[in-house]
């Protein structure tokens, strides 16, 4: 157990090996030469949507390609990006240049192949909007072949795909491929970001205006990794059925929700969590944050074990005051 591995949470955690791919080129050779290894294999980009609650005991591939290339014509541009990329920088890049559509996913961390992974999603904004295929070597096969992945074939659904799934661990992803246009429609219509954009004077934003907008909601809200470790939302916003969203607004008529198919209602997770007392509380070197409940903290020192104690805690309160079973939305191991 030598090398540790980077993860958002800031969890003290090893592996056996350590290898960080740099090309394409390098990702089939290195999977061709594992073809007979039998020590488990674990993509882990940026580490920004998982927690570690223990060593690993096999290999950890990072992905590092970094390179993009780009073909346009008027209306539509075609982005292929190497996997290690990381996602703000994909969209600083983009908004510079005047290809629209990811601009409300400002300030997400982690690679853009995690992102591919678990559909990273903001301000009325997704991923799956954009992305058009994914490159990927299997490493089940490990024939180093490069397979290309239509999105269609990926079922992508709100914080799901088949990456999290039924393909957990099958693919290593070596670049994404995004359809963005040369057409800027601004997105304002979730949460605050209307208000917050009259409040600055702005009627009609720029994708530059309303990036730095995204960037300064996020910021007020929820923690920097680099200085509180974090992985974002921990959990995923329940989907209930009417009849229960019904039962809770009659003790609670402010209850925030979003109608979704089905007769179905989205309940904020962050607002669950909140009514059952959690907002800012500590359990041992865990806490839930104090602006956004949604979040779970590494006060400094925490092992994941303590992290996965506290979720097991908030999911117990939830589910005893409210009868609803909140699902992490980030991937424990
Ligand atoms: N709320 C509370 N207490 C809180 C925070 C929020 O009651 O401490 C309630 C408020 O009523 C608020 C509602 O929850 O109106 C929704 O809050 P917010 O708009 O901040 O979004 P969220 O549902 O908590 C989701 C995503 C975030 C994404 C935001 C903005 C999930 C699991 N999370 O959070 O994604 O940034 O919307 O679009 O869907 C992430 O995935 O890591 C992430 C941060």
């Amino acid at each position: 157990m030598k090398s540790k591995i980077n993860n958002t949470f800031g969890i003290d955690v090893s592996c056996r090996r350590y290898i960080r791919l740099c090309s394409t080129q390098e990702a089939q050779e290195t999977v061709r030469s594992l073809a007979d290894d039998d020590n488990p294999l674990l993509v882990v980009g940026k580490g920004s949507n998982l927690l570690f609650t223990q060593d690993f005991d096999g290999t950890v591939i990072h992905p590092a390609m970094d390179r993009w290339g780009v073909c346009a014509n008027e209306s539509r541009v075609l982005l292929a990006c190497g996997s290690g990329m990381e996602w703000d920088s994909v969209v600083e890049l983009c908004v510079r240049n005047g290809w629209h559509g990811i601009e409300n996913l400002s300030g997400i961390p982690g690679d853009i192949g995690s992102a591919a992974v678990q559909n990273i999603g903001a301000y009325g904004a997704e991923i799956k909007d954009v992305l058009r295929s994914v490159n990927v070597i299997d490493l089940q096969t490990r024939t180093g072949e490069v397979i290309t992945i239509p999105a269609t074939d990926i079922n992508y659904g709100y914080r799901y795909s088949r990456f999290k799934d039924e393909w957990r661990g099958r693919y290593l992803i070596v670049s994404v491929s995004l359809e963005l246009s040369t057409t800027y429609v601004p997105l304002t219509e979730y949460g605050n970001i209307r208000k917050t954009l009259n409040d600055r004077g702005i009627e009609s934003p720029t994708a530059m205006q309303m990036r730095e907008t995204i960037l300064d909601i996020r910021n007020e809200k929820l923690p920097d990794p680099k200085v509180t470790g974090n992985a974002g939302s921990f959990f995923m916003n329940p989907v209930v059925s009417r009849e229960k969203y019904l039962g809770i607004k009659k003790a609670f008529p402010d209850v925030p929700h979003y109608d979704v198919a089905d007769d179905n209602v989205k309940i904020p997770a962050a607002w669950l969590i909140e009514r059952c007392g959690w907002k800012g509380r500590s359990m041992g070197r865990a806490a839930v944050h104090e602006r956004q409940s949604l979040v779970l903290v590494n006060k400094g020192g925490a092992a994941g074990r303590e992290i996965l104690g506290l979720c097991h805690a908030i999911q117990a309160d939830v589910a005893k005051r409210f009868d609803i079973s909140l699902r992490p939305e980030v991937i424990i191991i």
